[in-house]
């Protein structure tokens, strides 16, 4: 009797709790249960499509749902993602137990951090960045060195595995303006990093995972739920970068800073004895990590997706080295100043961001306070997805969006035009920090690729499929490719 009335009784409760805890206004969204959330509804694989279709068609542009028992929105609809992209409210990021974790149990870095901490940190690594060659002639050099090295590894090759085929490329260029140092493609240490951090992030769901919503359950089945994996990698990564700063301790002039590092150090070392320094090791270390993990998968795959596509558009590829041969001939390199003579390659480019979206939900941000959008309650603290996907895939604006078609951003006369919609790399404060140096790396392996190698699918193999495989990114799925070198 006592049994059935506390059953009763819990019942009741969670049937309240149910009741109350959509918040008035809150926009419409899949269903969702007290405690649990709407788990049982969150897509499983490549969420941004079924987010962009079938919930913006059923709920409307701006979704509503529960991550466990915290508020969350899915921003589904091209305007409202412009919208809330400019919007002040919703620039912060979400805190919780699983945002800390990767930083020492605080928020740190640039990729999960907010308020004063985060504007510090961002703008410090920004300027130095370029101080080291982000965007300028060195930069180019750093590229280029790695371009001439793929092309020597591409010539000994005649059918070759894309998938990782670039990532100690993307690496060495981001390395060498962060810690200065450069690795072998078949060094081991690097190369199980790199296939660990690439299954992380095909482990990873934007929309979160079992343990991010209930971080008890690390506690309980963290092997089973690939927890214990995770935090290896993690602890893998911090050993890695720990080990670089300590090289970089040694070895320190302070006055000949050689890259992001040791003007990371002088600042740590300026700042001593100021007790709300924001300029710690372990700060530097986030930052190794967020441009390791930001930088790298998404780089890489843009340049598999450039590959894959070629392979596919024959026609397109025929017409980019027909541009090149026009522009830069053979006898050297396409530079990125060329890029502004090659219109057709540019829209080539910019095609593949669009249908490739390599990011297609924005890491999570989250909003300070109250506010609505398009009449819809948000509450404060609210988890907020941005899907960049609908952007791109909208039918009003693109006509044909599932189609491959480079010549949307060619006007008559063949120039490039610019379409305010294409924000791959996202767009106001949050706007990505490596868009400069991500697009001169795409197009300077592109460029030089295709203008040495005929690419196309190897005798025998199907055609690579383009359904990219899903994560907290997108990447091509695992393909072949033949290259010939050019008559
Ligand atoms: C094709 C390559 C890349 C794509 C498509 C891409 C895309 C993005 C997107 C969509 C965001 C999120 C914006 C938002 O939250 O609203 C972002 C943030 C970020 N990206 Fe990239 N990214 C790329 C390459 C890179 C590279 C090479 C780096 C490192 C230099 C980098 C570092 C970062 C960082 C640190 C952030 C967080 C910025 C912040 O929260 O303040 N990304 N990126």
């Amino acid at each position: 009797m006592a049994v059935a009335l506390i059953l009763g009784f819990v019942i009741l409760l969670l049937v309240y709790h149910w009741m109350t805890m959509k918040p008035k206004d809150f926009p419409p969204g899949p269903p969702y249960l007290p405690i649990l959330g709407s788990i049982f509804s969150m897509p499983k694989k490549l969420a941004h499509v079924t987010m962009a279709g079938e919930w913006r068609q059923k709920y409307g542009p701006v979704v509503g749902f529960f991550v466990g028992p915290r508020t969350a929105v899915a921003i589904c609809g091209p305007r409202e993602v412009l919208e809330v992209l400019r919007r002040e409210e919703f620039q912060i990021r979400p805190d919780g137990d699983f945002f800390r974790e990767r930083s020492f149990g605080k928020k740190l870095g640039i990729f999960f951090s907010d308020g004063p901490f985060w504007v510090e940190q961002r703008r410090f690594t920004l300027r130095h960045l370029r101080d080291f060659g982000f965007g300028k002639k060195s930069m180019e050099g750093f590229i280029m060195d790695e371009v001439e090295d793929i092309l020597l590894h591409m010539k000994d090759l005649k059918v070759m595995q894309v998938t990782g085929l670039f990532s100690v490329s993307t690496l060495n260029v981001l390395w060498g303006m962060i810690a200065g140092t450069r690795y072998e493609r078949n060094d081991k240490r690097l190369q199980d990093l790199l296939n660990r951090l690439t299954e992380a992030f095909r482990a990873g769901n934007p929309t979160g995972t079992l343990i991010n919503i209930f971080p008890i359950l690390k506690r309980i089945a963290p092997g089973f739920l690939g927890h214990t994996k995770v935090m290896d990698t993690l602890k893998s990564l911090q050993d890695f970068f720990r080990q670089s700063i300590n090289e970089h301790e040694k070895s320190l002039d302070e006055n000949n800073p050689r890259d992001l590092t040791d003007v990371y150090l002088k600042e740590m070392k300026r700042q001593y004895d100021n007790p709300v320094s924001t300029f710690t090791e372990e700060g530097l270390i986030t930052i190794c990590l967020d441009m390791f993990a930001a930088g790298g998968e998404t780089t890489t795959s843009s340049l598999g997706f450039c590959l894959l596509y070629m392979v596919l558009y024959p026609e397109v590829q025929k017409k980019v080295q027909k541009e090149l041969d026009a522009v830069v001939g053979r006898d050297r390199r396409p530079t990125l100043e060329d890029r502004a003579n090659l219109p057709y390659v540019e829209a080539v480019l910019t095609e593949l961001l669009r249908v490739c979206t390599i990011a297609p939900v924005t890491p999570p941000h989250c909003v300070d306070r109250d506010t609505y959008i398009s009449g819809h309650f948000i509450p404060k603290n609210s988890t907020v997805l941005v899907n960049l996907y609908s952007l791109f895939q909208d039918k009003e604006h693109w006509g044909d969006p599932e189609v491959f078609r480079p010549e949307r951003f060619l006007d008559a006369d063949g120039k490039f035009v610019k379409d305010e919609w294409m924000i791959p790399f996202g767009m106001g404060k949050r706007v990505c920090i490596g868009e400069v140096l991500a697009r001169s790396i795409v197009f300077l392996f592109f460029t030089s690729i295709t203008q040495e190698f005929w690419l196309s699918v190897p005798e025998g193999d199907p055609n690579p499929s383009t359904v990219p495989l899903s994560g907290f990114t997108i990447a091509p799925a695992p393909f072949r490719v033949k290259v010939t070198k050019r008559a």
